[in-house]
């Protein structure tokens, strides 16, 4: 094999040759029902037509431009996300990945607020590199919400007793994939950050990679928490499988960045081809109303998980919102075991999520997952615990 794979993922035995909305399909025809979409990158699914389309289409004009001139198709994509983001009067960059789009949301905050600190949720992965990739050391501020008597208590203010919000620079907030996890915070913990933050001049950045373009049945995540963001970071399901992520900025933000000296150039910035692909998955997410759609296909997949761990003893938890949604077994069900569970699920045609060290499957299918293709998975998951019992 001459493809070097440090993912920190096995690859099981199958070559995926082609994808067909919420299909792939392997060297020997077999299909398997991927309900990861892809790296949770899918809103439409494996090789939607609108979206092919609206690639050829740019290719036949112009795919990547440079620094000194834009492209209509780049302002109109830019002015369609931020009207869903309800930055209207804010701008946008289109970069290349979701890591990417985070830490250029942190450089914006740093450079405008001089604070040295920045904010997070303990254990809510950021980013694959950068300052937003060493979550676990300076300048970063943990608020460990997870565990805890203090949090226990739901006593927010004995939660964030000690953090130097004079300090922090920016709350950057990611709202619930928790590591592939599905922690949900508390709405009132997340309101009480926010407001010392502002309170105190900080900014508030949102960590929407992933809770992003309809994974939760809101366009993003942090609208579950009636919050308002300055710089909002998205990517994988904007472009369905396309390399191009964005952040959204407030005026109030982009008013005060463009009076300094700041400067960021990458050869794919607002690249015509990465916007026509971003335009055309808001707008199939839009006419084919799969907000509403992920939030009611994500109310059955957690029916369906919850009927399973009734049946379940070994099942702990299940938990999700829209169609982001976790199962965590118990502590008697050791790593072995769970890998053995996740391949048989994997050989029986479906594709989920698993992390070993949580004891967690995840299911984040495409938002056009169908109500049959969840009980089947149930079914084959629930055959598989009682055969293993
Ligand atoms: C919440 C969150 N932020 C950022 C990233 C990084 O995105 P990318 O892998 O596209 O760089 C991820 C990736 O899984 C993520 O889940």
């Amino acid at each position: 094999m001459k493809v070097l794979n440090v993912t920190g993922c096995e690859l099981y035995h199958a070559t995926i040759v082609k994808g067909e909305g919420c299909y792939v399909i392997d060297s020997n025809g077999k299909k398997y029902l991927d309900f990861e979409a892809g790296v949770w990158a899918l809103p439409l699914g494996h090789n939607n037509l609108r979206v092919n389309q609206a690639i050829i289409r740019q290719l036949g004009e112009i795919s990547h431009t440079a620094y000194r001139y834009t492209h209509p198709i780049v302002e109109e994509a830019a002015a369609d996300l931020l009207h869903i983001m309800q930055l209207d009067d804010g701008k946008c960059v289109f970069l290349s990945s979701g890591s990417e789009a985070v830490e250029f949301g942190i450089k914006i905050a740093n450079k405008i607020s001089g604070k040295p600190l920045l904010l997070n949720l303990d254990k809510h992965y950021l980013s694959a590199y950068g300052v937003a990739g060493s979550i676990k050391s300076t300048p970063w501020v943990s608020i460990d919400w997870q565990s805890g008597e203090k949090n226990q208590q739901n006593n927010y203010d004995v939660l964030l007793k000690d953090i130097p919000f004079e300090n922090i620079s920016a709350f950057v907030f990611e709202a619930g994939n928790s590591s592939g996890n599905v922690m949900l915070p508390p709405k009132e913990l997340i309101q009480a950050i926010v407001s010392k933050v502002k309170e105190h001049g900080g900014w508030i950045v949102v960590d929407e990679v992933t809770t992003g373009i309809g994974r939760t049945g809101a366009w993003f995540g942090f609208q579950n928490y009636d919050i308002w963001p300055d710089i909002i970071a998205c990517g994988k399901g904007l472009g369905n499988g396309y390399p191009v992520s964005a952040v959204g900025i407030s005026k109030e933000a982009c008013e005060m960045l463009e009076r300094t000296d700041f400067a960021y150039g990458q050869s794919h910035q607002n690249d015509p081809l990465g916007a026509a692909v971003a335009k055309e998955v808001l707008a199939v997410i839009s006419e084919e109303e799969l907000l509403k759609q992920s939030l009611e296909r994500g109310k059955y997949l957690v029916t369906k998980l919850k009927e399973l761990s009734a049946k379940h003893n070994c099942v702990k938890e299940v938990r999700g919102i829209g169609l982001m949604c976790a199962l965590e077994f118990e502590s008697s069900v050791d790593s072995d075991t769970l890998s053995i569970i996740h391949k048989k699920l994997f050989d029986a045609g479906f594709i989920v999520g698993l992390r070993l060290a949580t004891r967690v499957l995840r299911f984040y299918p495409p938002l056009i997952v169908e109500e049959d293709m969840i009980r089947d998975m149930v079914l084959a998951l629930d055959g598989i615990l009682e055969e293993m019992q």
